[in-house]
């Protein structure tokens, strides 16, 4: 049933969108003094080494975060050049690749919040959780909780949170088509206990080859949409989407969207595909962020 490794997909283009706008989300929610709680639904291990078999087998990472570390681009040299959400990103994830390992979004969570906001990680895969308990317990910080349950019934349980200022990152493996409903009801769930939670969920773009599940991220966020708040959508392509193309790119849905993470995340963004490949290579990037319901 859990079967999804994430160590397979560390540091690819995915994990960038996701991975910026999460910190996006945390940096804004710093601006206040008063403390803060995080909640992460699907937590997976919170590092991959990424020369173990798993990461090593398709190297994706080589067609993400490695294109925004290469020649040229190393964070001490442009450093006044990059957009500040990048700038953060690369901050945050550079001595990790250093010791040839990515940051899952448990550390960057851990690494971005301060020792007085709280976190909250749920990981269901019994392999995944003792790698994350180990990885979360070598950091030592302050008020970081790691729960091995369910995410949507951890929601459940767990929120409102004290302080109630916070945000949600849902980040499912997708592997089942019934998981694309079960972000709706989660998300739903969560709004009618916790109105002001802002949520981040991401989603694969998946092209006809994907069955049932071809279409679902774009139905499922229509039905977010339907939800009322505030949202807008954060998408990366990496391939045109043609009928054979697979994961063509993915998005961050966010609900509650903080102020200004969309012209942040948008100059992020260009700067990303700028840096991930050439149509020479069989890459087209292209990044769009664009509002699904405007803040009034
Ligand atoms: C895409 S990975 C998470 C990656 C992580 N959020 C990151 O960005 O580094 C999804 C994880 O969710 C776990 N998982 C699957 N279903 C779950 C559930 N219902 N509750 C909690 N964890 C679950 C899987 O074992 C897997 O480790």
């Amino acid at each position: 049933m859990l079967s999804y490794q994430h160590a397979f997909h560390a540091g690819n283009h995915a994990d960038v969108i996701k991975h910026l706008c999460w910190i996006g989300v945390i940096n804004s929610l710093k601006k206040k003094e008063k403390p803060f709680t995080l909640f992460d639904t699907h937590a997976g291990a919170g590092v991959y080494d990424l020369t173990d078999a798993m990461s090593a087998k398709n190297k994706e990472y080589e067609t993400g975060i490695s294109r925004l570390t290469s020649e040229g681009f190393k964070v001490q040299n442009a450093k006044a050049a990059l957009p500040v959400l990048l700038e953060d990103y690369l901050a945050l994830c550079e001595p990790f690749l250093a010791d040839n390992a990515y940051p899952g979004s448990p550390i960057i969570s851990v690494k971005a919040k301060r020792e007085s906001d709280f976190l909250h990680l749920m990981e269901l895969h019994p392999g995944e959780f003792e790698k994350l308990e180990r990885n979360i317990a070598k950091i030592g910080a302050r008020n970081n909780h790691v729960h091995k349950r369910d995410g949507y019934e951890g929601l459940r349980a767990l929120t409102p949170p004290k302080p109630n200022r916070g945000a949600i990152l849902i980040d499912p493996p997708y592997e089942r088509a019934s998981e694309y409903s079960d972000v709706i009801k989660g998300v739903e769930q969560v709004f009618k206990r916790w109105q002001q939670a802002q949520i981040v969920v991401w989603y694969p773009l998946l092209s006809e080859r994907a069955g049932a599940k071809h279409g679902a991220s774009e139905i499922m966020c229509e039905k977010l949409a339907q939800l009322g708040k505030p949202c807008f959508k954060a998408e990366i392509c990496v391939a045109e989407n043609t009928s054979d193309a697979g994961m063509y790119g993915s998005g961050v849905f966010v609900l509650n969207p903080p102020w200004q993470l969309d012209a942040q995340l948008e100059k992020a963004l260009d700067y990303v595909v700028s840096r991930l490949g050439s149509v020479d290579e069989g890459i087209n990037a292209r990044a769009r962020v664009s509002w699904v319901i405007e803040d009034n």
